[in-house]
């Protein structure tokens, strides 16, 4: 029987009612796994996150956590897995760099759906082919939230989790956020002692980067989406946007214009600056920024991410445009 959650369940909004769950959590994953070895794909998210941080409380080495890095993560992303989770919580964690095997296939594709379908089946493939290295393994783990399964239920959009791997790879579900708000899950990862930049993270595309390098991506310009999104999260969290503002990100299209510096013509992408508010992501506005964050932001990136010679700002609502360009 999958569990669900109980009508009566009390929202969990304070240290004292995550730590109640965290306890009752920690006791049930104990009474569910015994002395097997459970596997999680660790992507960075919240989601996956609190899991591996609840998991490692419960039953420690024998969870074992697999980081694939595809290439399109943010800057500082694999470094931050690694730290918290190896480093500071003593997991058992499997980092993989699928940077080349990733960027391979995708190289020249330029529809977007397709170059989604090869990131989530390459994902696949990485993390089944880790999965096959390793013995007993009975139970796997995943960051199925409420929302998840509410929406799954009236159909507005397929139940991710569960699915992918190879029919012969049966492992039984272990769900320990699923009857929790995304707001719960923050509540509990950080009375987990997860980072607030992993707690409260804005939300991130599954394809990564890959969606804001629109067309066929290619490692340099990949790379200067990278570097100015690096810009623009640094810039925000100083001026205390951060966590406050929704969603923001850069892409950078795939046409170039001319431009001079140091009295040399160059002929460089622009960067497209985008920062919204949304509740429910169906409908969004713009976060107006002021003159002198606009001006600022121009100078770092134009100054600092190779390739870039001209700033723009998107400042377009959803709709009509989506929140994203792929
Ligand atoms: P759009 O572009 O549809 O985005 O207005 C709405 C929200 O969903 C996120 N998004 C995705 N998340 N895989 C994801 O996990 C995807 O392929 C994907 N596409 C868009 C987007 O970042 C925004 O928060």
């Amino acid at each position: 029987m999958l569990e669900s959650r109980p009508d009566t369940m009390a929202r969990i909004t304070t240290p004292e009612l995550a730590k109640a769950y965290i306890d009752e959590r920690v006791e049930m994953l104990r009474k569910q796994i015994g002395d097997k070895k459970v596997l999680l794909a660790l992507s960075g998210g919240v989601d996956s996150s609190v899991v591996a941080a609840l998991l490692i409380k419960a039953v420690g080495q024998q969870l074992v956590c697999v980081h694939v890095n595809h290439g399109l993560l943010r800057k500082g992303e694999p470094e931050q897995v690694i730290k918290v989770f190896r480093d500071e919580m003593n997991a058992n964690l499997i980092y993989v760099d699928a940077t080349d095997r990733f960027l391979d296939k995708l190289a020249g594709v330029t529809d977007p759906e397709q170059k989604r379908m090869i990131i989530g089946g390459e994902f696949i493939d990485v993390f089944a082919e880790e999965a096959r290295k390793l013995d007993g393994i009975d139970f796997l783990a995943q960051g199925t939230i409420w929302p998840d399964i509410l929406e799954s239920e009236a159909g507005i959009k397929a139940h991710h989790n569960a699915g992918g791997l190879p029919e012969d790879m049966k492992f039984e579900l272990v769900e320990p956020v699923r009857i929790l708000f995304k707001d719960e899950v923050r509540v509990v990862g950080k009375e987990l002692g997860l980072p607030d930049n992993m707690v409260y993270r804005q939300p991130f595309p599954g394809p990564g980067l890959g969606v804001r390098c629109p067309g066929a991506i290619t490692r340099d310009r990949l790379e200067a989406v990278r570097e100015s999104d690096a810009i623009l999260r640094e810039e925000f969290a100083k001026n205390g946007l951060e966590g406050k503002v929704w969603q923001y990100f850069t892409v950078v299209p795939d046409f170039k214009s001319t431009g001079v510096k140091d009295g040399k013509r160059t002929f460089d992408w622009p960067c497209i600056i985008r920062a919204i508010n949304t509740t429910d992501v169906m409908e969004v506005t713009v976060e107006h920024l002021s003159d002198e964050l606009i001006d600022h932001l121009v100078q770092r990136i134009i100054n600092e991410v190779p390739g870039i010679n001209r700033v723009l700002f998107d400042y377009t609502p959803k709709p009509p445009a989506t929140v994203e360009y792929e």
